[in-house]
């Protein structure tokens, strides 16, 4: 039994196959190929934090292989009353067969993980977003082929979408430039595992220089909220723009996990460019999360 609680659960060979997989299911959704391989099964979908792309594209995923999935919120479940995680493990997993979690606490979700029988896959904490990043990687794939030995930059908050960029890079393969404001790093420890695959600095133009992928996120992630006004401020001078896109490889593309917050981290014109590829990236939430649940319920 395989639990997806970050990047560095799936062998890196087995996530260069979960990509191609994810673009086969691309292809044959987008044919109306009825491929129903999660008949009668069940997920469980346990949400503490607001969403669009993940609910939408589990609960999608779920419905296309002929399965079902269920959204629980803590307003309505016992779990939201106090519950022990470890015990709304056990009941859980004993009748639905996957069970997806977006919450605050990582620690949370590895508690329920080892409590529970089933697959948990992480669906967001405050230290990690592992779907994002399988679509991440299948949008950079479908536009410039195969991600091994180039460059990509995060600019903004090391936050936990950067944390998985960091994971992406040792599974991936390929270098990262990292840029925040200083107070705003990401993880020391999450750092250091990666070696020398990653390189931190405090300016953004440095870090997008021959860069093939550049990445960003919002400055106040959710439950950071009371921090916008002071967040604006430090990270004035990250936006990613046409001037810093324009210091990047010529082939560059563009991505971000939305939502964005146009004139804030990224300008609209960029948004909106070519170059970018985010709703590549978004729709693929669908295909690469179908591609994970055949490989953890099926294979
Ligand atoms: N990118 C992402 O996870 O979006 P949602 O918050 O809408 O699920
Ligand atoms: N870093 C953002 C990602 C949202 C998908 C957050 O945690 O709010």
């Amino acid at each position: 039994m395989k639990h997806f609680l970050t990047l560095l659960d799936i062998p890196a060979n087995d996530l260069e196959n979960l990509t191609q997989r994810a673009i086969e299911l691309k292809t044959m959704q987008h044919h109306g190929e009825i491929f129903e391989p999660l008949k009668n099964k069940v997920m469980a979908m346990i949400f503490d934090k607001s969403s669009t792309r993940t609910r939408v594209s589990f609960e999608t995923a779920m419905s296309q292989f002929g399965g079902h999935a269920i959204f629980l919120s803590p307003r309505d479940t016992q779990l939201g009353r106090g519950e022990p995680v470890e015990d709304s493990a056990r009941v859980l997993s004993s009748m639905v067969n996957v069970i997806m979690i977006r919450t605050f606490s990582h620690e949370m979700v590895e508690m329920f993980a080892k409590y529970s029988t089933v697959p948990v896959i992480n669906a967001l904490t405050d230290l990690y977003h592992p779907c994002q990043l399988l679509a991440d990687m299948q949008a950079y794939n479908e536009h410039r082929g195969n991600i091994k030995g180039k460059t990509v930059s995060w600019i903004g908050d090391g936050n936990n979408m950067c944390h998985s960029y960091i994971n992406a890079a040792r599974q991936f393969d390929f270098k990262l430039n990292i840029a925040t404001p200083k107070g705003y790093e990401p993880d020391a420890a999450i750092i250091k595992a990666a070696g020398d695959r990653i390189s931190l600095t405090t300016d953004p133009q440095e870090a997008v220089e021959g860069s093939d992928l550049i990445a960003t996120d919002v400055w106040a992630s959710m439950g950071q909220e009371e921090e916008q006004k002071i967040r604006e401020k430090a990270f004035s001078g990250y936006q990613v723009n046409t001037e810093l896109m324009q210091l990047a490889n010529k082939d560059a593309v563009f991505t971000h996990c939305l939502p964005a917050h146009r004139g804030e981290e990224v300008s609209a014109t960029i948004m909106d460019s070519p170059q970018s590829i985010v709703w590549t990236a978004a729709e693929n939430r669908l295909h690469s999360q179908k591609a994970l649940l055949e490989y953890l319920l099926v294979k």
